[in-house]
């Protein structure tokens, strides 16, 4: 699957989105080593802690279903889902990306032209694993 398809895809799980209270809605798109995609929307909470972002509902899914190997994620989101420009992963997703991925996992991030391409050691550099640090 090209990057600008994983891209449709992640514009197209925007649309899911549950977003009450901020109005941001964003979506992802989870491509698996096997080539199958996973697909996820942030969920927003009451509490607003409970909140889970578009990146981990789509690896959630992946994960349930039995994918550990992961090749690229596309991400978008905007105000009211009106892509204005990059929404990159926040942080609590790029660990979690790097619970099943390595250096190399690209991370398209969707823009209002286009989308830009990134890996995980771009977004999270001196990252703690497990496989690095827990022996
Ligand atoms: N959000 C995501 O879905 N992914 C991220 O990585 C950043 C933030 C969501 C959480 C919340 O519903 C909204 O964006 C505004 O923070």
């Amino acid at each position: 699957m090209n990057p600008e398809k994983l891209c449709e895809l992640a514009k197209e799980a925007m649309e899911h989105a549950y977003v009450p209270y901020s109005g941001y809605k964003v979506g992802a798109a989870l491509l698996c080593g096997d080539g199958s995609v996973y697909q996820g929307c942030n969920i927003e909470n009451a509490a607003y802690s409970p909140t889970n972002c578009a990146e981990r509902t789509a690896f959630f899914k992946a994960v349930y279903d039995g994918h550990r190997a992961f090749e690229a994620i596309a991400v978008c989101g905007g105000k009211n889902g009106v892509i204005t420009g990059a929404f990159p992963p926040c942080g609590v997703c790029r660990q979690v990306m790097r619970e099943f991925c390595g250096d190399d996992f690209k991370v398209y991030l969707v823009n209002a032209q286009g989308f830009e391409a990134l890996t995980l050691a771009e977004l999270l550099p001196h990252s703690f694993s497990a496989q690095e640090h827990m022996g």
